[in-house]
């Protein structure tokens, strides 16, 4: 029995024919990078299509290879000339891999590309994606693109519902292009799939109506061509958890001189009982202090009336969540005051260098009725 091989079950021709027939009907034929096999031309425009579109590219394609006509010119150029008309483009790395990669071309080639895919995605600039681009387009080599329209157009025509920037998502697409390339016409075909992620196929409103893949595209027949392909997910942020003192005594209130590092480095703040760590996705509610913390921080402040939990309240950093719990303690006399503390007229808090949460509650609490 033949074994099956997930390469085999992903195979299907009649995907790069559609591919093939819409390029050769209705794909982009007079680029000036296109009717060439001169591997240093489709090079040069692999590379500048890299992150540009072909409308910003075309007046540079044509600048830089009027004052750099061949990869020996390039190579023996000085940096500062290349990147001088580069200049505009963009993404300045760019330049200098290009210049870099010239010169390995010529020490290390004799001034000839690579045919090999392998060997070309080992030169400066140039990714896998690129390598197969440059080796299709100027030797006929089957080698699968996937740049970010052919990410966009395969996540919807095969419904794929995970974000294709993601390591695992994006080897299973690989080999989906390895498995979808045609035996022959690689270079309608490869020009094929850019051209389509580029005119039809679009981030927004693709143009379903005129697209060869129209009938076996999941995102079409499910509606979903907005929803896919799916956007990088957000990193859940982290949430923590502070458990602040509100120490209250006839109308004062106890704060603590906070260190000048740190979350909110050398501003006043309330006492916070130690003993907290990050709590990842667990719900914050989970980890009060240890009891003996929370003991240790009372203790402090000698006997007490009262100790009552108050309403927590979230507040949002740009890297964590932190959830803030504060409990109101009543002692029964004024406690003698640590160093870095000090006491505050509520009435005053408005004018105290606190955080913005800590400064909220205590205007909420400082309201007269409630003390
Ligand atoms: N984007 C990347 N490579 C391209 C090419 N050869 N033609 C048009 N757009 C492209
Ligand atoms: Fe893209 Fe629409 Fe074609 Fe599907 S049918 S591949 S969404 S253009």
């Amino acid at each position: 029995m033949k074994r099956l091989t997930e390469f085999d079950d992903l195979a299907d021709p009649t995907f790069s024919d559609a591919v093939i027939a819409w390029q050769r009907a209705h794909g982009r034929h007079t680029l000036p990078w296109q009717n060439t096999r001169d591997a240093y031309r489709v090079w040069l425009s692999e590379i500048m299509l890299q992150q540009t579109q072909v409308a910003a590219v075309l007046g540079y394609y044509a600048r830089f290879l009027e004052r750099f006509p061949t990869v020996q010119d390039l190579a023996a150029a000085p940096v500062e000339d290349v990147m001088t008309y580069w200049s505009g483009l963009g993404y300045y790395t760019r330049a200098r891999n290009l210049h870099a990669c010239a010169q390995r071309v010529v020490n290390e080639y004799g001034g000839v590309f690579p045919s090999d895919p392998a060997l070309l995605a080992d030169l400066p600039g140039i990714g896998r994606s690129t390598a197969a681009a440059i080796t299709a387009f100027s030797n006929g080599t089957r080698a699968a693109i996937l740049d970010g329209n052919v990410k966009r157009v395969f996540a919807r025509v095969f419904g794929v519902e995970q974000y294709p920037g993601e390591k695992r998502v994006e080897e299973a697409l690989w080999r989906r292009a390895d498995a979808l390339l045609p035996e022959e016409g690689i270079e309608s075909y490869t020009q094929g799939l850019m051209d389509l992620g580029a005119t039809l196929c679009t981030r927004s409103k693709p143009d379903c109506g005129r697209c060869p893949l129209q009938a076996r595209c999941v995102a079409y027949a499910t509606g979903r061509t907005a929803e896919l392909p799916v956007r990088k997910p957000k990193k859940t942020s982290p949430e923590k958890r502070a458990d602040l003192l509100v120490v209250v005594h006839e109308g004062e209130v106890l704060l603590e001189q906070r260190p000048g590092s740190g979350i909110w480095g050398g501003l006043l703040s309330l006492p916070e009982v130690e003993g907290h760590v990050a709590l990842g996705d667990m719900a914050p509610s989970m980890l009060a202090p240890a009891e003996a913390s929370m003991a240790g921080a009372l203790g402090r402040f000698g006997e007490l009336e009262e100790v009552q939990a108050l309403l927590p309240l979230v507040h949002v950093f740009t890297h964590y969540k932190l959830h803030i719990f504060p409990h109101k303690v009543t002692p029964v006399a004024r406690p003698a005051t640590p160093p870095g503390f000090v006491w505050w007229k509520l009435a005053d808090v408005d004018q105290a260098a606190l955080p913005a949460p800590v400064k909220k509650l205590l205007l909420e609490l400082g309201r007269p009725s409630l003390f």
